[in-house]
């Protein structure tokens, strides 16, 4: 079952792919948390990564097709993944669609999960992560119990340097200008499905894409 999560910053596409990726056995591809890992390593691809990404602007396509399309043709792809954050741009999107062929494979969903950005504002600047045991929280919507120490593991948590007003912002311009086309694009190729990521838990909104996926493997 190969899926697209598309969907604004903070749409919930992170949390949504990990719901998935325990539910149904298939790994989260998330070009953003790779590319975070990349400048975590002082890799070359991390420190070229850097400067678009403190901007909200988009890594140039060429360093994420090659990213994407190594991890793609990773062994634990073989049953399925779930693209989350890629692809971004047309270009993107054209180059995942002659790798999958050149794999024979083919795209099951392109969900698209949909929220008002007034909403994504708060949901970006109150997101928290644990960096040692990986658990999530949100100071609006999830807070921990104890401000800012992770309730798994007692370390401190950490807020993406891309989780500010400034650059949340221009996301928001780089979504609407660049990633937004690929809603139309995909729905003429078919398989596109939307969600609504606004109103309900994460937990319904979950229940939603599951039947969609329940629905695609048929
Ligand atoms: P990336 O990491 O992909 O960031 P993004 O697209 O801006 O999306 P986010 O990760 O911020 O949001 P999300 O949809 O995953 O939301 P989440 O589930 O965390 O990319 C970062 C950067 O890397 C880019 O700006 C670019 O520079 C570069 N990059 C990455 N991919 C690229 C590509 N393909 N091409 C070029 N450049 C690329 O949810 C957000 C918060 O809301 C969380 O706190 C969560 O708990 C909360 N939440 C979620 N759902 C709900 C709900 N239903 N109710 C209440 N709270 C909720
Ligand atoms: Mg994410």
């Amino acid at each position: 079952m190969n899926i697209i999560l598309l969907g604004a910053p903070g749409a919930g596409k992170g949390t949504q792919a990990e719901k998935i990726e325990k539910t149904f056995g298939i790994p989260q591809i998330s070009t953003g948390a790779i590319l975070r890992a990349e400048r975590e390593a002082g890799t070359e691809l991390g420190n070229k990564a850097k400067t678009f990404m403190d901007a909200g602007d988009l890594v140039p396509d060429e360093l994420i097709v090659a990213m994407a399309e190594k991890r793609i043709s990773g062994n634990d792809c073989q049953k399925g993944f779930i693209l989350d954050g890629f692809p971004r741009t047309s270009a993107q999107a054209e180059a995942l669609g002659h790798m999958l062929a050149g794999m024979q494979k083919k795209l099951n969903a392109v969900i698209n999960i949909k929220v008002n950005e007034d909403i994504l504002v708060k949901r970006l600047l109150g997101r928290r992560q644990c960096l040692k045991c990986g658990d999530n929280f949100n100071v609006y919507f999830n807070a921990p119990k104890k401000e800012n120490i992770c309730d798994s593991c007692g370390s401190e948590l950490n807020q993406r340097s891309d989780d500010n007003e400034e650059t949340i912002r221009n996301r928001f311009d780089v979504y609407n200008n660049q990633t937004n086309t690929l809603i139309d694009y995909y729905k003429n190729k078919g398989n596109y499905k939307e969600v609504n990521g606004e109103t309900g838990s994460i937990d319904e909104i979950f229940s939603s894409i599951k039947k969609i996926l329940e629905e695609s493997i048929g």
